[in-house]
């Protein structure tokens, strides 16, 4: 790999990047094992530019070649850089699917995948990629062979604190999880925690990606199916969230009761998989009001108060306006959030059952003193995290004694 990485931090620094200041060099290995570099070449009709795996790809073409037996792109920045949609294409008409793609920075690798997982999606690697769900079930088996949870949960802001009480816990990194997109948001860790909780078999999702942070909606169906796929049969989401109810005040646990997506997306858009779920899944019954109401008995039980609204979804990441409350109170809702949705809908396509708890860490735009803050959201979130954990465990210790498939 090293005559590629060097070929493309040459071209690299050749690229013409004046108006997009974003260089990436990109090289593709043909047949004959002759390496072609390109970089890309923008011009003042910006951006109708060229982009560097196909001016790599027009070289090998020239070159008389056919076939790529290895690509790599190279760029600098936080983010990996990705063949785009056109370049998969491109890239489709010389690559066979088992074709590795390196995706380097001028330090080096950061990580190689094949082509079919690129291929389905236009931008980024996370997505609906089967192939990707299935590379990271191999890393969760090489990493937890005898993991077998039955409940999948995915844990919201500042309340990834929860897994300290997971017993015989395996970490896995969701870097080390192919197609598992990283948080970049304070107060989501990045990591899969595999043990027990009231001796159920678990798998936590210790932070989450939000839309807002660029992430495809799509992205979420990896860690959905990667749960459906260990075994889980439920899932449970935790958020954060402002209330529109003046009887629901910070500090107040929700069981959500439905959702209303004003995200504007759904995590399934696109090609369908009718092997993974339905072309249309039904949506009348997202929370499951079997599981809701064990909630309530547990919370009754324990002295919890634990009340049910509904949750409604934004794309953020700016908090709301009033003006915005108001219309969203209008609608229904009665707790406000950037998160969850997808998830639950990726769940539901795949039949897992689902609950839904949100923290009330405010009262939203307009309806309570002074402005929003995210270090509010962690603050508050963190003081009523005690008692959702205390909820959880003694719902899974229900849960556990009956058998989970009849709850
Ligand atoms: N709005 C959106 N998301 C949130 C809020 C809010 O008021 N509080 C916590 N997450």
């Amino acid at each position: 790999m090293n005559d590629l990485f060097q070929a493309a931090l040459r071209a690299f620094g050749n690229a013409h990047a004046p108006y997009s200041g974003f260089r990436v060099g990109a090289v593709v290995r043909g047949g004959s094992g002759k390496v072609f570099a390109g970089a890309n070449v923008e011009n003042t009709s910006y951006p109708e530019g060229n982009c560097a795996e196909a001016s790599a790809i027009a070289a090998m073409v020239a070159a008389g070649e056919r076939r790529i037996i290895e690509v790599l792109v190279l760029a600098a920045g936080e983010r990996l850089c990705t063949p785009c949609g056109g370049c998969r294409q491109r890239l489709a008409e010389f690559a066979a699917p088992d074709v590795p793609v390196h995706l380097c920075d001028p330090d080096g690798l950061r990580r190689t995948v094949t082509f079919g997982e690129l291929l389905p999606l236009s931008f980024g690697l996370q997505g609906t990629s089967p192939g990707a769900a299935t590379t990271a079930l191999e890393a969760i088996r090489a990493a937890a062979p005898d993991a077998a949870p039955k409940v999948g949960i995915v844990l919201g802001s500042g309340l990834g604190g929860l897994t300290d009480t997971v017993e015989d816990a395996i970490a896995i990194p969701y870097a080390d999880l192919p197609g598992f997109p990283q948080p970049s948001v304070e107060g989501h860790e990045g990591r899969l925690v595999l043990g027990r909780l009231a001796d159920v078999p678990v798998a936590c999702l210790q932070g989450r990606v939000h839309l807002y942070e660029g992430a495809p909606a799509g992205a979420v169906n990896v860690l959905v199916r990667t749960l459906k796929a260990l075994g889980c049969e439920i899932l449970v989401l935790t958020n954060a969230s402002g209330s529109l109810k003046p009887e629901i005040g910070p500090g107040t646990l929700v069981a959500i009761s439905d959702h209303i997506n004003l995200l504007g997306q759904s995590p399934l858009v696109g090609p369908n998989d009718a092997t993974v779920g339905p072309r249309f899944p039904d949506m009348s019954a997202v929370y499951d009001r079997a599981l809701r109401e064990r909630a309530q008995k547990v919370a009754k039980r324990l002295g919890i108060p634990l009340v049910s609204g509904v949750y409604l979804a934004t794309l953020g990441p700016s908090f709301e306006t009033p003006a915005e409350i108001r219309a969203f109170g209008a609608l229904g809702a009665d707790l406000v959030g950037m998160s969850t949705v997808p998830e639950a809908i990726s769940a539901r396509h795949v039949g897992m059952r689902v609950l839904g708890f949100s923290i009330v860490t405010n009262r939203a735009a307009g309806l309570g003193a002074g402005p929003l803050s995210h270090d509010e959201t962690l603050a508050r979130a963190a003081e009523a995290a005690d008692s959702l954990k205390r909820l959880l465990l003694g719902l899974l210790e229900e849960l556990g004694r009956d058998d989970i498939e009849n709850t």
